[in-house]
């Protein structure tokens, strides 16, 4: 296939820079939006009495009909051409003639990729919003769901206090509505049209930048060309985001391996989400969560392959950033993998809450609540925390919980105690009094969980 830009060469390119400096193996990603953006360019071009009627009808056909046998599978693309732009502007010369030749008026590739990229990426951030509400959809039922399941909750990996699995997996439900919300912000920060920026110094026809920019769903044109040709900004920003999703995902994912380990057992993976071992028969692996938790260090490495990328180019277009695209190709495709199988094991995982309970139960994960009891009965917090680190040393010797002791052994440690110390450190009191916003009591999970029903009907 013929390149665009071979007048001012004598020689033949050699092989291996060609080769080199190739991009199609990656970029023919997005001849979509390639093609729907020359459209849109296109169109505008006729606007402006720069084609005639009739040059933009035979074009826009061509193009359409390029579009059309590419996703028909009618037409293959052909990987011998430099870059996708290169392939379709070929095509369509090959195909309707030399007014094929006026496509790229007023247009370089510089504008032109650096379009393709907002449009694809644009594309990503919706998929990724489409697979995070399905995500929050899922964990905001287990929520519903899960209001008086006990389960104890950790700092340090140690068991701290009871609260309950609607709770625990509130604290997710708030990092993925981020997450979300993240995308939102990007979107509308890079939602920006630089088509029209040229090379990077705009072009000298009356171009309607304004005009090609609503045609492609953006909220105007770039307002510096040299910037709209070298901006990767909005790139980092989704990495970024994508990388804190991981993060999150990775999270979730080594809570779930420990809770389906044999000492645990709050969790059963299902099989359907589970792989087994070629030598031990017994075993049934939380693999997809250990990959999850794997792939997330993959996408940290896009993002920072395009940070130290972009860290030293001088303005404007640079061939560096062409390296933009593999390894963000690869980090949507992974995160937006990972979100969904997340999601699916999810939905499959069986929780055991009678594990949960009997675990919540021991630790003397009502310690603190015993303390505040005796503050209730006027001992000064210092001496009430003393007070019951002394008694858990005195369980813990006795292998036995706090609320298993007599009231004449309590009083041994202080008089304070009376017949209600019973009943205000049972694991139903120690959850349901912690009655404030944000706090695993049932009521407070409920006004949480009702706020969260409203963001998933506005989102
Ligand atoms: N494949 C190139 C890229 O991805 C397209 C832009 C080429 N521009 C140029 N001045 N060589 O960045």
């Amino acid at each position: 296939m013929a390149k665009l830009w071979g007048g001012r060469f004598t020689e033949e390119t050699d092989s291996l820079v060609y080769n080199f400096n190739a991009s199609i193996s990656f970029d023919s990603r997005f001849y979509r939006q390639d093609i729907c953006g020359s459209l849109a360019h296109v169109k505008m071009l006729a606007k402006q009495g720069i084609l005639t009627e009739e040059e933009k009808n035979l074009i826009v056909d061509g193009l359409t009909g390029i579009l059309n046998d590419i996703e028909s599978g009618k037409l293959e693309i052909d990987y011998t051409a430099e870059d996708i732009h290169s392939f379709v502007e070929g095509t369509l010369t090959d195909r309707i003639g030399t007014v094929g030749k006026k496509l790229h008026t007023g247009r370089s590739r510089n504008d032109q990729v650096a379009l393709d990229m907002k449009l694809y990426t644009r594309d990503e951030i919706n998929n990724v919003k489409a697979l995070l509400k399905e995500l929050l959809t899922t964990i905001h039922r287990l929520m519903k769901e899960h209001i008086n399941t006990y389960m104890p909750g950790f700092t340090h990996l140690q068991k701290a206090q009871p609260l309950t699995l609607s709770h625990h997996l509130g604290a997710y439900m708030e990092m993925f509505k981020r997450d979300y919300e993240r995308m939102c912000d990007i979107y509308r920060r890079m939602n920006y049209c630089p088509l029209g920026s040229g090379a990077l110094a705009g072009t000298t026809y009356p171009l309607d930048r304004a005009y090609t920019a609503s045609l492609l769903g953006f909220d105007g044109p770039t307002l510096n060309s040299m910037d709209g040709v070298s901006d990767r900004d909005y790139l980092i920003e989704f990495l970024s985001a994508l990388s804190i999703i991981m993060m999150h995902l990775s999270r979730f994912c080594e809570e779930i391996i420990i809770w389906n380990t044999n000492e645990y057992q709050f969790v059963e993976i299902s099989d359907t989400y589970s792989t087994g071992s070629s030598i031990m028969p017994q075993k049934k692996n939380p693999d997809i969560a250990e990959l999850i938790r794997g792939k997330t260090g993959r996408v940290y490495g896009a993002l920072n392959s395009i940070l130290v990328t972009m860290k030293g180019l001088p303005l404007a277009y640079n061939k560096d950033m062409q390296e933009d695209k593999e390894l963000s190709f690869d980090a949507f495709d992974t995160a937006k993998g990972c979100i969904r199988l997340f999601d699916g094991m999810l939905k499959s995982i069986k929780f055991n809450k009678d594990r949960m309970y009997s675990s919540a139960t021991g630790g003397y994960t009502n310690a603190t609540d015993a303390a505040d009891y005796l503050v209730l009965k006027g001992v000064p917090f210092r001496d009430a925390h003393k007070i019951i680190g002394e008694i858990t040393v005195y369980c813990i010797n006795k292998n036995c919980a706090i609320d298993d002791l007599t009231l004449d052994e309590f009083k041994k440690f202080s008089e304070a105690f009376e017949e209600d110390i019973y009943d205000a450190i049972s694991l139903d009191t120690c959850v349901r009094k912690r009655l404030t916003i944000g706090a695993p009591g049932p009521d407070s999970m409920s006004r949480v969980i009702e706020i969260n029903e409203e963001w998933l009907e506005e989102n």
